[in-house]
């Protein structure tokens, strides 16, 4: 869906607090944003921002981070309206691509990839958040034992992710074609995207990888 422009919204999103604006600029990591020195997990393409604040409402020992490239989708999330909103977690208005820049290497506990863009042609594999370029860099961001979660409801992106990770880097944890018909249900916390694809009946593929080290 094609979201409308709000004026005045990037003034809004500089005042809010719960915000940070182009991180990269800042010469600053982002790991050192919360003084307490609790685990960090990150969500790129938080979109609206459900599943973040339901886990920093159900984790309050764990930082979050919700990256959002979209400005007209950041300005959205920040607008949410919660009965909670609490204090270990941030948006980000900026894309995933910048990890590597403001976050120290093996700082990253957990990457979340909620329902990622598939981007099915070819010529656009490298935009695809499971390329290997994009691997490389959660690699070096991941602490030691970190580990990557990704829910997609397209199972085209989720076999190339597949075989993206086959490789002497990543350790399988979870690989399932049906997530809600599976084992793995308990705890899950469903995403804006997610909620609309089951109520079509549609089956939502969920991969958890580990970091391998030497
Ligand atoms: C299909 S939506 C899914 C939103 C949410 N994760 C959910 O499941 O409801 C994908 C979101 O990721 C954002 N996005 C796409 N590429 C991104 C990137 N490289 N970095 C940060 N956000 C990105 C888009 O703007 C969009 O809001």
């Amino acid at each position: 869906m094609r979201l409308r422009y709000v004026p005045g919204q990037y003034e809004y999103l500089k005042k809010c607090e719960k915000v940070i604006m182009e991180p990269e600029k800042l010469g600053y990591k982002l790991n050192k944003a919360f003084k307490n020195g609790a685990p960090i997990h990150v969500e790129l393409g938080c979109g609206k921002g459900r599943f973040l604040r339901e886990n920093a409402v159900n984790n309050p020992h764990i930082n979050y981070f919700g990256f959002e490239k979209s400005i007209k989708v950041a300005y959205r999330c920040a607008k949410a309206t919660f009965e909670k909103d609490p204090p270990n977690y941030f948006i980000v208005l900026a894309s995933g691509d910048i990890l590597k820049e403001v976050f120290e290497e093996g700082s990253i506990d957990r990457i979340y990839l909620n329902f990622p863009d598939p981007w099915p042609k070819a010529s656009h594999a490298k935009r695809r958040l499971t390329h290997k370029n994009f691997l490389d860099v959660y690699w070096a961001v991941l602490s030691e034992k970190g580990e990557i979660h990704f829910k997609t409801d397209n199972n085209d992106l989720f076999e190339y992710s597949l075989e993206q990770f086959n490789t002497d880097k990543w350790e399988f944890v979870i690989v399932t074609r049906d997530l809600h018909k599976s084992i793995y249900t308990e705890g899950n916390i469903m995403t804006e995207y997610e909620e609309k694809f089951v109520s079509e009946g549609k089956k939502i593929n969920k991969l958890i990888v580990r970091k391998k080290n030497a």
